[in-house]
């Protein structure tokens, strides 16, 4: 039998291609007609949010865009507690994993749903580096290495927080001298903006008056389905990077750079997160998944450097970011028992993904990846940008 032939082929599939690997439309330019905030939206009560911790004020602040978007942000550990976008049919969806109050924040195993990380996002082998003739031992949280600041990192830390408008918050926190064994006291500063095009921006700056290591990024979990809605192996995922930096059974990168060319790493065309999850691969092994850096091929705030979209939503977002990697992590270590979250949902086996924009792991032990040492006098500043838009 002749299959039916188009008349133009060619347009026709780059037209899908670029439907499927780059968001389109902005978001949010659809209402549902009612102004709803967030607290409405998730159910978020402001006063489970309200304690004080640390001797410091603890708070749930709103921020907002003209078009509806919003997120919701609890100044301990910085975090995005709900981050609420429209979807194709112009309903409000909470994309971003959660607790209904700072109780679960504390005691759930999951340390780092939608916070600050810092001082040092990702693994450093054995916890040790040493910097200007001096070595220094982090906190060994991680199997044998250190993860995330330690076991006390600014996911578990008070930021002060001033709310300069409805659209932008402005967190602060000094990291005392040798606080999780790193040397230097830490001015960090980061800002949450929600732009008017359907961004969530967050800037890092930090200064220290010692020399020290620095490498802040965000934490959030995404599920562009809605926080709660299953798997996420059918997102599509564009990442535009062409090699990772392979890592060992403990995650800690080899040092060498790896095409993702034949791997199931190459996200450079848009495909599914599921697509080759489950592949016989020595890197996936030692993943249990997805959770590798990827070096981006170009970082800048102009150019987005991954896109991932739900097909059930149409709801896609596109990063952008100043920092050389990417650390995909594809939530192989949830595991529906104890990670409830909000609503009391259970968020199960990969029922959501990380993207987290970095320095790459382990860089001051690895002296050819890109130097995260800042010394008195520098400012440290970061940007990273996740825009919302929908595909119809
Ligand atoms: C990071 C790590 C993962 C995992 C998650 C949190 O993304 O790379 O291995 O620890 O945080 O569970």
């Amino acid at each position: 039998m002749k299959r039916p032939q188009h008349k133009y082929p060619f347009l026709l599939w780059s037209l899908l291609l670029i439907a499927i690997s780059s968001c389109n439309g902005p978001a949010g330019t659809k209402t549902t007609g009612k102004d709803t905030t967030v607290a409405e939206a998730v159910k978020l009560k402001t006063a489970n949010f309200q304690q004080t911790i640390n001797d410091k004020k603890v708070k749930l602040y709103t921020l907002k865009n003209s078009t509806g978007a919003s997120v919701a942000i609890t100044n301990f550990g910085g975090r995005i507690v709900s981050l609420m976008v429209h979807d194709k049919n112009g309903v409000l969806t909470d994309v971003v994993l959660g607790h209904d109050g700072l109780t679960g924040y504390q005691t759930k195993p999951e340390n780092y749903f939608g916070a600050i990380i810092g001082r040092y996002g990702n693994r450093i082998a054995k916890g040790k580096f040493t910097l200007a003739g001096k070595t220094y031992q982090l906190d060994i949280n991680d199997g044998v290495n250190t993860l995330h600041g330690g076991f006390k990192g600014f996911y578990d830390q008070v930021f002060d927080a001033v709310q300069p408008d409805s659209s932008s918050l402005e967190l602060t926190y000094t990291s005392k001298d040798g606080e999780g064994g790193y040397p230097g006291t830490l001015n960090v500063k980061v800002v949450y903006n929600v732009t008017a095009d359907n961004a969530v921006r967050i800037t890092y700056t930090a200064t220290t008056d010692k020399i020290t290591i620095i490498n802040l990024t965000n934490h959030a979990y995404f599920n562009l389905n809605g926080e709660g809605k299953g798997s996420i192996l059918n997102h599509l995922l564009t990442i535009r990077a062409d090699a990772i930096t392979p890592v060992d059974t403990t995650l800690i990168p080899t040092g060498q750079l790896q095409t993702v060319k034949n791997t199931p790493f190459d996200f450079t065309k848009a495909k599914t997160i599921g697509a080759d999850i489950n592949n016989q691969n020595e890197q996936l092994k030692n993943g249990k998944g997805y959770d590798h850096n990827f070096a981006l091929n170009k970082h800048s705030l102009t150019q987005s450097v991954a896109t991932v979209s739900s097909p059930n939503s149409g709801i896609c977002m596109d990063i952008y970011t100043n920092e050389p990697g990417l650390q995909f992590y594809s939530g192989n270590f949830l595991t529906g028992k104890t990670h409830d979250g909000k609503g009391g949902k259970v968020y199960g086996y990969r029922s959501a993904f990380c993207l987290e924009t970095q320095h790459f792991p382990n860089a001051p032990n690895q002296p050819a990846f890109a130097s995260t040492v800042l010394k008195p006098g520098q400012t440290y500043h970061t940007v990273t940008e996740y825009k919302f838009s929908v595909n119809k």
